[in-house]
């Protein structure tokens, strides 16, 4: 099988994209190397820095399946520029879909995100619930999602709602919930949490993997799924690091309301089981960080550094890619 995986060179493509390759997938990565690149080189993976909304580059010859990850991936990411958001999140999705229907491409895979719902006070957030997005993200992801599901007639699409994503990946991010707390408690000797009552979903970066892993095995479940399986509060996550890394836990007023559980059963009755929990991420940062693996450095902080780099390139913006 032949895979094109857009943002591969990202969080979850670092992990993600090894997983295809033992499998003996072709893989090609499309993505425009904001935050880096550190795969090394394998025979059956082709690199590609080049920017989604240039759809003529993408190639798609060949390509059986299309794992579409890339987007500005997260919600203050997303408002730095709007316009920018919504043309690669939303607008080169959309093309994206229709150059693989044109072409014949049999499988479309699409990271959506589990924000899409909002604040939710039920407390059993299923996929069939209305969504109530925010941000300009979620919003993206929102209508990205409708787009995809459009093509359901013209190939397998199968979309994932993840919760917010946790563990050690090559290329870090740090600016999510439980990384970025086990990085504060290693690095700075303690925990500062905004309000610290928001519960999100977590799920940990092997199982979100895996999940991809086992939409390609299971064409048969199409449609959108949850992936979430640990709905916690961000002081109880602070709290369980303080277990391996015992500071202190400073709690601070929070303007980000969204507190949202999801209920993943769709996805496990389809007979995904995750291997690891929270905790797990927790550990295995804190050992890679003690082996000097794991630093705190900027580009693992999106806003930061599109900030810095990418959205100071105003020319390269409007341009080819990045
Ligand atoms: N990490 C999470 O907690 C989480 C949770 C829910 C959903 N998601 C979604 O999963 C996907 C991957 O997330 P991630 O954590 O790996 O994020 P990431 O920011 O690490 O990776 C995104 C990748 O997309 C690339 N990219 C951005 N714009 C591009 C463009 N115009 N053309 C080509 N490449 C482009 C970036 O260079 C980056 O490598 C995203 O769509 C994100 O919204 C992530």
């Amino acid at each position: 099988m032949r895979i094109l995986v857009t943002g591969g060179c990202g969080y979850k493509g670092h992990i993600l994209v090894p997983k295809l390759l033992k499998r003996g997938y072709e893989v090609v990565v499309y993505d425009t190397q904001w935050f880096g690149n550190f795969f090394e080189e394998h025979p059956k993976l082709q690199l590609i820095k080049g920017d989604v909304r240039q759809i003529k580059d993408i190639p798609l010859d060949g390509v059986d399946c299309i794992i579409h990850l890339a987007s500005i991936a997260n919600d203050p990411c997303g408002d730095l520029d709007p316009k920018l958001t919504w043309e690669v999140s939303a607008l080169a999705t959309m093309q994206l879909a229709e150059k693989a229907k044109r072409l014949g491409v049999e499988r479309f895979i699409y990271a959506s995100s589990g924000s899409v719902y909002g604040v939710k006070e039920e407390e059993q957030v299923t996929e069939d619930l209305e969504l109530e997005p925010i941000s300009e993200y979620n919003k993206t992801k929102m209508v990205a999602e409708r787009v995809a599901l459009s093509y359901s007639n013209d190939m397998i699409v199968q979309i994932v709602r993840p919760g917010t994503v946790c563990g050690y990946s090559p290329r870090m991010r740090l600016d999510v919930a439980v990384n970025m707390l086990v990085m504060q408690a290693l690095s700075k000797g303690k925990i500062t949490v905004f309000g610290g009552a928001q519960t999100r979903p977590n799920i940990h970066i092997d199982d979100i993997t895996d999940v991809y892993l086992h939409l390609i095995d299971h064409p048969e479940h199409m449609g959108i799924f949850n992936a979430g399986f640990e709905n916690i509060s961000i002081l109880d996550i602070a709290r369980l690091i303080t277990k391996y890394v015992p500071v202190e836990i400073v709690v601070t007023q929070s303007n980000d309301p969204r507190c949202y559980r999801v209920n993943s059963d769709k996805l496990l009755a389809t007979g995904f089981k995750p291997k690891k929990i929270v905790e797990n991420a927790i550990q295995e940062i804190i050992s890679q960080f003690r082996a000097g693996i794991c630093k705190d450095e900027e580009h693992f902080y999106n806003l930061k550094w599109m900030q810095q780099t990418v959205l100071s390139k105003r020319t390269c913006l409007k341009g080819a890619a990045v």
